[in-house]
């Protein structure tokens, strides 16, 4: 454990106090789960907990909700409709409309607003500037596709009680809705899947004016606070709690809350549902727990509120830096989901049981099910609802709606090399001359924000960093790339001509009173740009110019960090609440949202660095919402130098995948304090099987720069890096695929086998993309072999001996796993492609030959894959400049075929610079594995491409102790963007 912490920094800039008092300060405030709010301690959450907990007590509840019947219309695909609260015994309601949207796609969308804020009959309090209606934006940064309404949809049942409508393919999907009380149970092909308001838990806190109370008379000997209490006790309503309604103070911030309570909430029911998954990030299992107490579950409800929440606690469900309120029910051979499109603070309790409410009701066959009970403080209830049937269904639609992973520079898959800091540009010369010294293939070394002066972003300091020119150059010349921290704090000091113009040009967040906000960060005194306005997404894209942004060239990316955002003395780390964003949204409406905004104009800033340099960008951040995907990667924050968050990095980075963000990885090494060089070691093999693979360590961390770490270790991590590059062409398929398809890239057990029960659990092994490469790292310590769940019936190799696992279908198998060895398996019927010539970084090895490797799978007949190729860096993909073969290996026709796998034919597409460059690439060796043994006399295969046949050598190896055959076909000599077939016959 370090001792001083962040928080030794963060005092000093907080405080700017001496260093010796910050120490004094750090380990009494070192920032743990009581720094953030419970359930309790979030007003909303606990009064709509105490809803719950009321309405599911009682045998005669009813929701108060109920659509009024004739206000209700259904035209092209769409319900709409009155939903009537009924707030007091008088009978009083509150009009919420409703809108039904039944999509094309098959996904339905669940939209209730609230009348009297959607037309602004509130009054605020304090004088408040906020918008008055409940915030209707989020839709505007999160959906990207997907909403066009299916016309075909169409109301099969109605009467004066409730509505049926059918829709989705084949009309294979019934949504009915009934009207009192209000609900919606959604079927597939006549099952009832998802429920929502089943339960009775929809609250949606409608508008009210405060009633303002005489002053408590203040009773001798207690506090104000006491009297408080006692004030609310009087006064409930029917047991409402409304102490929280109009402010509410944690850790010595209050919030005003100028619109009173206002807090979404919903019972959402996954009938016969075992598992759910999702929601990320939380340092949790990737199969959700149970919430509300009982052996092995949490007390807490998952909480969303992208929060600095360095030292994070495993196993919990307390919130992270980013949230993605999607959320995926699985259980045998079928997937539901919702996604819950709300950017405020959101907290998600999940039950599991028969029947909550009647356990005898059900007989013994009767199924689990999973309640969830989603809260959110503010805006709309906003719902997307999925009936699957498969996991890849609910990823391909949520990505049709949200977006899917940008295709991304090529650079940003191979190994990223951090600290904070390298302090100078020496530092950072060395560091990229020691790792060619030690053979360590590499892509982007990084710069924490010591580089700056003085925390001022887009500087450079005077003394370290004289020649940032000259650095990119050495790295350039390798193909290497820097990439620089840029956070959204902008240092609030005199002559910073960055500060000045987000002032004058009135960019920045304000505060609740409509001037600009001010608090403390990295820098001290700091103002926060609001990536919500454009003027400021455009006055941030200008900063990033080469000629603005000087010191920075081609090679230059960033790295957006703290944008949670974080504010030292700010409520929980972060913004007040009350403060107000462009369009004068409150804080509360957007926190979740704040950190996409923000690497969103960072994104659009690369993109226009300068005119006609039309680039992917690559943009690092840590905040994130549904979305992010589109504009980055994200990594999972402040780790530690310990053997469980190496084991917790893994279920988070699946967790990412599922939920449509997989370009995903965690701090190798762990970002505090020092690993043991065995624990850095199994990280950096754990590491190679992130999608975003970077080393960082703290400030206060000792150096540890893979080639530091002596031998053996050295030599093992050097070897873990090189196979990481050597995969580089399968992750960069995997990539593609999560780019058209929003496929997870490295996927869990449920996910490739949807029907095997054994597997829905298991969080700590998972194949990459489609290769059929299952990998299991090791995480724990001195552990030297490993058990591998094995999910089907198909024969699985070792990537490294070509041993054939004993095993079958279901059984764990136990795999050596010493020291330099990283447990992977091969699926058979497989064919991925990789490169095996070792080079410094991903660009020099750009025109290689590619290895074919082919698993020959249990019955012989049939292994496939695919490859992806394009100029790692333009968008010329997107005018067809790119290769993607389908190869097939035909068992009985003894052939292995290269066809493109868009069906495109030769010569269809003009071949820009790139695709004639990629000419002189070709497939050099193809690797069988499991070859069958009628190969055995066999020395050469006849090749055919191209209008011409030639032979190739082919060496056979019998199978031999465990091993199974293989064999290699040398200069295979066909280009690999050609159609071209291999005859072993
Ligand atoms: C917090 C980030 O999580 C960490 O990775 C970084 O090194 C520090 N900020 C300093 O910028």
């Amino acid at each position: 454990m370090h001792i001083f912490g962040p928080l030794s920094s963060r005092w000093t800039a907080y405080l700017g106090l001496l260093s010796a008092l910050s120490a004094a300060f750090a380990p009494a405030v070192a920032v743990k789960e009581h720094d953030f709010k419970k359930c309790h301690q979030s007003g909303f959450c606990a009064r709509n907990r105490a809803f719950a907990d009321h309405a599911l007590a009682s045998d005669t509840w009813q929701s108060p909700y109920n659509i009024l019947p004739e206000s209700g219309s259904f035209k092209d695909g769409q319900y709409q409709a009155v939903i009537l609260k009924t707030i007091n015994d008088g009978g009083e309601t509150v009009r919420l409309p409703i809108t039904v949207s039944f999509l094309e796609s098959g996904t339905a969308r669940v939209t209730v607003d609230e009348e009297k804020r959607q037309k602004g009959e509130i009054e605020l309090r304090h004088d408040s500037k906020a918008r008055k209606e409940r915030y209707n934006e989020a839709e505007q940064w999160v959906i990207v596709g997907g909403t066009t309404l299916d016309k075909a949809a169409k109301v099969d049942y109605e009467d004066k009680t409730q509505l049926t409508v059918k829709y989705g393919p084949s009309s294979k999907f019934e949504a009915t809705i009934k009207f009192s009380p209000f609900s919606i149970d959604f079927k597939r092909d006549g099952n009832t899947q998802i429920k929502l308001n089943d339960r009775g838990l929809l609250n949606i806190e409608h508008w009210r004016p405060k009633i303002e109370k005489p002053e408590p008379e203040k009773k001798e000997g207690e506090s104000t606070e006491e009297n408080k209490a006692e004030e609310t006790k009087v006064e409930e309503p029917k047991g409402e709690d409304e102490s929280t309604w109009w402010e509410e103070t944690f850790g010595g911030n209050t919030d005003t809350k100028p619109r009173g309570p206002e807090s979404v909430a919903l019972d959402i029911s996954f009938v016969g549902y075992e598992h759910v998954y999702g929601i990320p990030s939380h340092a949790s299992s990737l199969s959700l727990k149970q919430t509300r107490g009982g052996d092995g579950n949490y007390q807490e409800p998952y909480r969303m509120y992208n929060a600095d929440v360095f030292e994070y606690i495993l196993d919990s469900p307390m919130t992270l830096y980013g949230s993605i309120p999607f959320m995926q029910a699985h259980r045998r051979d079928s997937s539901v989901g919702v996604f819950w499109l709300n950017a405020a603070e959101t907290w998600v309790d999940i039950t599991k049981g028969k029947d909550s409410k009647n356990p005898l009701a059900l007989g013994a066959k009767s199924k689990t099910s999973t309640h969830t009970h989603w809260i959110s403080e503010s805006g709309l209830l906003d719902v997307f609802v999925f009936l699957g049937p498969t996991p890849k269904d609910l990823t391909a639609k949520y990505g049709e709606l949200t977006g899917t992973t940008a295709m991304p520079q090529e650079f940003a898959l191979g190994y990223h090399q951090c600290r904070w800091n390298y302090v100078s540009d020496e530092d950072v010369r060395d560091v990229d001359r020691k790792m060619d010294k030690f053979k360590m293939p590499y892509d982007v070394i990084w710069l924490d924000i010591e580089y700056t002066d003085e925390k001022k972003y887009f500087t450079w300091d005077k003394h370290s960093f004289t020649d940032p020119i000259g650095t990119g150059k050495q790295l350039e010349s390798h193909g290497r790339k820097l990439v620089t921290i840029i956070d959204p704090h902008i240092k609030n000091v005199d002559n910073y001509p960055v500060v000045a113009e987000l002032k004058s040009k009135d960019l920045a967040v304000k505060n609740k009173e409509g001037s600009i906000f001010e608090g403390w960060c990295w820098p001290g005194s700091s103002h926060w740009i609001d990536a919500f306005s454009p003027a400021a997404r455009e006055w941030w894209a200008s900063l990033f110019k080469y000629d603005a942004f000087k010191g920075t060239m081609e090679n230059t990316w960033i790295w957006n960090d703290m944008n949670e955002p974080s504010v030292f003395n700010g409520p929980e780390t972060t913004m007040p609440k009350d403060n107000l964003h462009y369009g004068n949204w409150e804080h509360r409406d957007v926190h979740n949202l704040n950190g996409m905004t923000f690497q969103n104009a960072t994104y659009h800033a690369l993109v226009s660095r300068k005119p006609g340099e039309l680039r992917r960008p690559f943009v690092l951040t840590r905040a994130f919402f549904a979305g992010s995907q589109r504009v980055g990667a994200m990594w999972t924050g402040d780790n530690q130098a310990a053997w469980d968050h190496l084991q917790a990095s893994i279920p988070m980075v699946l967790s990412q995948g599922i939920a449509g963000f997989p370009f995903a990885g965690a701090d190798v090494g762990g970002f505090f304090g020092n690993p043991e060089k065995e624990l850095l070691t199994r990280w950096y093999q754990a590491g190679a099987f992130y999608p975003f693979f970077r080393g960082h360590a703290h400030i206060d961390a000792r150096r540890r720069e893979p080639y530091l770490a002596g031998e053996p270790y050295s030599t093992i991590i050097a070897a873990a890096l090189r196979l990481r590059y050597s995969l580089l062409p399968s992750w960069y398929t995997a990539f593609r695929h999560a780019h058209l398809e929003g496929t997870p890239i490295i996927k869990p057990m449920f996910y490739t086998h949807p029907s095997e029960e054994a597997g829905f659990a298991i969080d700590d092994q998972f194949f990459v993309g489609n290769t059929g490469l299952l990998a299991k790292p090791v995480t724990e310590k001195e552990k030297f072999t490993v058990d591998i769940w094995i999910p089907d019936s198909e024969v699985y190799y070792d990537y490294f001996t070509y041993d054939v696992i004993p095993t079958a279908k279901g059984k764990t198998v136990t795999v050596d796993a010493p020291m330099e060895k990283i447990p992977l398996l091969m699926r058979g019927g497989h064919i991925f492609a990789r490169r095996d010539i070792p080079r410094r970084s991903s660009a020099l090895m750009k025109w290689d030959d590619y290895t074919l490797v082919v698993t020959i799978p249990r019955d012989g007949k049939r292994a496939e894959g695919d490859l992806y190729v394009d100029d790692g860096d333009s968008y010329d993909y997107q005018r067809g400049q790119y290769i993607h073969r389908r190869f097939v290996f035909d068992g009985a026709g003894k052939s292995l075929a290269s066809v493109d796998a868009d069906g495109r034919e030769p010569g269809s597409v003009q071949e820009g610079e790139w695709m004639q460059k990629v000419r002189s690439v070709g497939v050099g060796k193809i690797v069988v594995v499991g070859a069958p043994t009628a190969w055995a006399g066999k020395k050469t295969v006849k090749v055919e491409s191209e209008g011409k046949v030639w032979e190739a050598k082919l060496e056979f190896t019998p199978a031999a102790q465990g091993r199974a055959a293989f064999a290699v076909v040398k200069k295979v000599g066909a280009r690999i963007g050609a159609d071209w077939k291999v005859d072993f016959s």
